[in-house]
């Protein structure tokens, strides 16, 4: 557990989760999904159940190559940030890395401080070796984070995406230990 300040001043807790977190981790992106067209689902389409998040946890918790961590503020999950990665001898060397930041605590400082945790946790993990993940094209604030910490761009896939009635190019990005 890492206690540290946001930009403006706020106390914020980085942990593990536990499974009693399961169901607010869940309404959390139940309610982020509708705050910004750059996850992969809108508002309440996140669409594992209960049992079936709870299971992720728990799984998660067990592998040396994944993680998934919560910032909270006063007991509210306002983050959620992990590496998930495949148990296949040949691919478990890989990570996909996601994170959404509530809306209302964007921009004070929280992806920085995440991305620094994941990264450091990954290189020390003694199986990471790369670390993908998926963005949005129009995502530049997400992009240029990415870049500050050594992504660069695999490829885009083209209209892969389709957003209040447009179609949007995918970024594919990766860093290599
Ligand atoms: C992308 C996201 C995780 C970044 O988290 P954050 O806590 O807002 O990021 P930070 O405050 O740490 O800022 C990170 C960098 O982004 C840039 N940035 C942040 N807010 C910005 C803004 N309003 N305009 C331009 N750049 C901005 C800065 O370069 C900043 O680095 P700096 O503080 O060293 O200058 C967050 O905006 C988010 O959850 N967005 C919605 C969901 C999403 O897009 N997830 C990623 C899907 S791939």
């Amino acid at each position: 557990m890492i206690k540290t300040c946001l930009k403006n001043g706020q106390e914020v807790i980085i942990r593990l989760p536990q499974k009693e977190d399961a169901q607010q981790m869940i309404d959390f992106y139940n309610v982020v999904g509708g705050e910004t067209n750059f996850l992969s689902f809108g508002k309440n389409e996140f669409s594992m159940s209960l049992n079936e998040y709870e299971k992720f946890l728990e799984v998660t918790k067990k592998v040396d190559n994944s993680i998934v961590v919560v910032a909270t503020v006063n007991d509210e999950i306002i983050s959620i940030a992990s590496i998930t990665s495949g148990q296949k001898a040949r691919t478990k060397h890989v990570g996909t890395f996601g994170i959404v930041v509530s809306k209302k605590y964007c921009g004070l400082g929280l992806g920085v401080k995440l991305m620094d945790y994941l990264m450091d946790w990954s290189k020390s993990n003694g199986v990471t070796k790369k670390i993908s993940l998926v963005t949005n094209e129009e995502n530049t604030v997400a992009i240029e984070l990415y870049k500050k910490f050594g992504f660069e761009v695999d490829c885009i896939l083209k209209k892969d995406n389709y957003v209040n009635g447009e179609y949007l190019n995918t970024v594919i990005m990766s860093i290599l230990f």
